[in-house]
């Protein structure tokens, strides 16, 4: 009997990330900071506020600083102990505390279905997992995953995370045909990648959070098996392929999402998260507006 309980999430953190070249030249895009705290730790909040602990990172060369992050700096908390920062010391060890780290390695980066694949070891027969790619972070009162957690416990069946995205900007996204089920949950008939304005079937995009089981999971495998040398295998190509027999969900969740693979996500989320920041919020306040006026000069 297939078991509903989500336990594991896997995190494919091997790309390139050549949309910050020259930054991601030696480190990870993930590891790139909105404010304090890199892309990554919001992932991983999500994922712990979602309630699962057991995270593992598929990563490549040159991404050995997630690793460090994730772990104790143990030099480091000799020297904040020395001078007497308590605060600090405890805020870097409830970074390493928040899950339980697993280290997987993807030989080549080819693809995300790929990444997702040298992690499929550590999912058992008949269980489901949570996967989250490294850019899509989302600020809402549920973490975005939770919600689509509660959509997986109610249909048992694979879930997408959703998002609608201007028309104009469809041709960069996998895009979703389906029917709403009940509000904001769509199952879904077809995906489309990338498709033209034209030929989109609907403004619904795919966003970098799943819900899969062992089904889509020996999808990807078998399609490994047969892709020609060089190809990218991605998860849309299992999706598609499941879809043909069993149904997956949609849910357009509640939350604002950054692209933080991409540099304008970045800035957005810099400038979102910097208006929440306890410590620096009301300086930069006094920045944008000093700003705004200068910028009102620009635009006219
Ligand atoms: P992206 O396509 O957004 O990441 O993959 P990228 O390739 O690093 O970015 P650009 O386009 O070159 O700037 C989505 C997620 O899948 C991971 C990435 O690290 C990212 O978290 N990924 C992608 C892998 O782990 N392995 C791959 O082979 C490809």
């Amino acid at each position: 009997m297939s078991n509903t309980k989500i336990t594991k999430v896997i995190m494919p953190v091997a790309g390139f990330g050549t949309r910050f070249l020259p930054a991601t030249k030696c480190q990870p895009k993930e590891m790139l900071t909105i404010v304090d705290k890199p892309v990554i730790h919001f992932l991983v909040e999500e994922a712990v506020n979602s309630g699962i602990k057991d995270i593992t990172f598929v990563t490549g060369r040159g991404k050995r600083a997630i690793e460090d992050y994730f772990d104790y700096a143990v030099e480091l908390e000799q020297v904040l102990s020395i001078s007497g920062k308590r605060d600090l010391i405890s805020s870097i060890r409830q970074v390493s505390e928040m899950g339980r780290f697993t280290y997987v390695r993807q030989k080549e980066a080819h693809g995300n279905g790929d990444a997702i694949l040298s992690a499929a070891h550590l999912i058992h027969r008949g269980e489901p997992c949570a996967v989250l790619f490294g850019d899509d972070v989302v600020d809402s009162e549920i973490p975005a995953l939770k919600q689509m957690i509660s959509v997986f416990e109610k249909y048992g069946d694979p879930v997408v995370a959703l998002e609608e995205v201007p028309h104009n900007k469809t041709n960069l996204y996998g895009i979703v045909s389906g029917k709403e089920v009940e509000k904001n949950v769509f199952q879904i008939n077809s995906i489309v990648e990338k498709p033209s304005v034209k030929n989109a079937p609907s403004n619904l995009a795919v966003v970098g959070k799943y819900i899969i089981n062992y089904e889509i999971l020996s999808i990807l495998k078998r399609l490994r098996q047969n892709f020609s040398e060089g190809r990218e295998l991605g998860i849309t190509d299992a999706l598609k392929i499941y879809l043909k027999d069993k149904p997956i969900y949609g849910l357009k969740f509640t939350g604002k999402r950054f692209d933080c693979g991409s540099k304008i996500g970045l800035l957005e989320a810099t400038v979102h998260f910097a208006l929440k920041h306890k410590e620096v919020n009301q300086e930069f306040k006094a920045f944008l507006k000093k700003l705004s006026k200068k910028l009102k000069y620009f635009l006219t």
